[in-house]
């Protein structure tokens, strides 16, 4: 089945454009139906054809819950089987939580529930981690709280500074947020009442996917 994906993204879009090399290079079955954002200047946007942009401020709304209404609005009307955040800096209100169930999918910088919310390198590296990574995980109305479907691990090194450990989960985001895709374009990974399923059995701990990074 091929996916049709509405992709949410406040700035650059390297994962956005990790899926749309993905989709161009036929190892997902997906279509981007839509970028949407909250900052008409990001990079995101650019990534894709002018037609499947959307992006408005929240400041021209009366408040925040009207902007999410325009934003649902926006992408009900374009479909999608799954809402993608993929870099998308608002916390997503309530009432559009419940107007998409089980259908929005984030990637968060951490090993979740480890360090929810923002600045999570530097919090790991304060913490004295040896490790960290990134996690794919279901939208609730819980920031970071879902459940989390997969996780990708790497060091925490000697000398690392949050840019530095950055740029190494950034390695691993683009794959694991494409392998997790791709496990949903193949009916392989399915949620069922919040949960993931997988291969039809309740996946209860997060898939520990390994990629190569430097
Ligand atoms: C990623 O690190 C993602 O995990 C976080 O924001 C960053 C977005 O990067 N939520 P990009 O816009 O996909 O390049």
């Amino acid at each position: 089945m091929t996916l049709r994906l509405a992709i949410l993204a406040s700035g650059r879009g390297s994962n956005l454009q990790a899926i749309l090399d993905a989709i161009a290079a036929g190892t997902l079955d997906a279509q981007v139906v839509g970028v949407f954002s909250d900052q008409p200047a990001a990079q995101a946007l650019h990534r894709v054809p002018a037609p499947l942009r959307w992006a408005r401020r929240v400041k021209d709304f009366a408040n925040r819950e009207a902007f999410d209404a325009a934003l649902a609005d926006a992408i009900a009307a374009v479909t999608p089987d799954w809402i993608v955040c993929a870099g998308y800096m608002r916390i997503l209100g309530a009432a559009f939580v419940e107007r998409f169930p089980a259908r929005i999918l984030n990637i968060h910088p951490s090993l979740l529930p480890k360090y929810k919310g923002l600045h999570t390198h530097q919090r790991a590296i304060d913490a004295g981690d040896d490790e960290h990574g990134a996690s794919v995980h279901l939208v609730n109305a819980e920031l970071d709280g879902g459940a989390v479907l997969a996780q990708s691990r790497v060091p925490v090194l000697p000398g690392d500074d949050a840019e530095s450990l950055a740029a190494r989960v950034l390695q691993v985001e683009h794959p694991l947020y494409v392998e997790v895709l791709r496990m949903l374009a193949s009916g392989r990974l399915v949620e069922q009442d919040g949960l993931p399923l997988l291969d039809g059995h309740p996946a209860y701990t997060p898939l520990r996917l390994e990629f190569a990074h430097s």
